[in-house]
């Protein structure tokens, strides 16, 4: 079992979450904040070619060929959360439905938020919407932490631009390393509202590390876990100066 009581800042663990959350005690986690694979795979439309501009990049990433199924998280999720446990998924609108048949009977209430980005990749064609939408589930046990701002604030809608500039981790030849890597601000603010500072966060598929960093910068612990080596030795390198 892991040693989560003891834990003294942060814990990045390089493996499948699915083995490693079997290995978190009991009601050990007060805030489950995660961004798993989206399973777009079917959905999506693959690279679009132009006659007059250049190609628009639109490759699956590796997570995005296995598909995820909601239902697999949730004995898991509700075993290792405390009673005073809150949980945030972002979420594809292909999936908040499978979220909501495995989440709401087992947790207190099931709601979503909805994040729109104020930047997303224009419409090329002009042939439908702009996807400038993205979801996120959130459910709580009855006692839950709720650090309630102010009835302005506390929309289940926030605005803010998909990550970009300085905040993106680059790989060696200066390229974005993440392909989906999360917005600090919006991390950030799940947190305050849904943690208390000592708290566990837990990011079981942690990519670059976002939430570990929104939840160590605000007095958090931090548990991240991710199966790919190369985003966990980003990760470790990113979260170096908090821990
Ligand atoms: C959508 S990304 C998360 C990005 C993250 N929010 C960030 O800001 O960097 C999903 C991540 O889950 C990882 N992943 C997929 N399946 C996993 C598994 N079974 N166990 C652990 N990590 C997994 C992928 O490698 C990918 O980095």
């Amino acid at each position: 079992m892991i040693n989560v009581k003891d834990l003294e800042k942060c814990l990045i663990i390089e493996n499948d979450c699915f083995e490693v959350l079997k290995e978190i005690p009991d009601h050990s986690i007060d805030l489950i904040l995660t961004d798993p694979p989206y399973n777009l795979a079917k959905y999506s439309t693959g690279n679009m070619h132009f006659d007059w501009r250049a190609d628009r990049i639109n490759d699956l990433q590796p997570w995005d060929l296995t598909a995820l199924d909601p239902s697999e998280l949730v004995s898991e999720f509700k075993r290792i959360l405390s009673p005073r446990g809150n949980i945030f998924i972002f979420c594809s609108y292909n999936l908040i439905g499978e979220y909501h048949k495995a989440f709401d009977p087992v947790f207190d209430t099931f709601q979503f938020m909805v994040w729109h980005k104020t930047n997303p990749v224009p419409n090329f064609r002009k042939s439908s919407f702009l996807n400038s939408c993205e979801l996120i589930v959130a459910c709580w046990n009855k006692g839950h932490t709720w650090n309630f701002t102010s009835q302005n604030d506390m929309h289940n809608f926030i605005e803010c631009g998909i990550c970009m500039g300085s905040e993106r981790i680059k790989d060696e030849q200066g390229k974005n390393l993440h392909a989906t890597q999360k917005p600090l601000a919006i991390l950030e603010k799940i947190v305050k509202i849904a943690s208390d500072r000592s708290d566990v966060v837990l990011d079981c598929f942690n990519g670059v590390g976002s939430t570990g960093e929104a939840a160590l910068k605000l007095g958090r612990k931090y548990i991240g876990i991710e199966i790919d080596k190369k985003f966990v030795e980003a990760t470790k390198k990113r979260l170096e100066k908090y821990c």
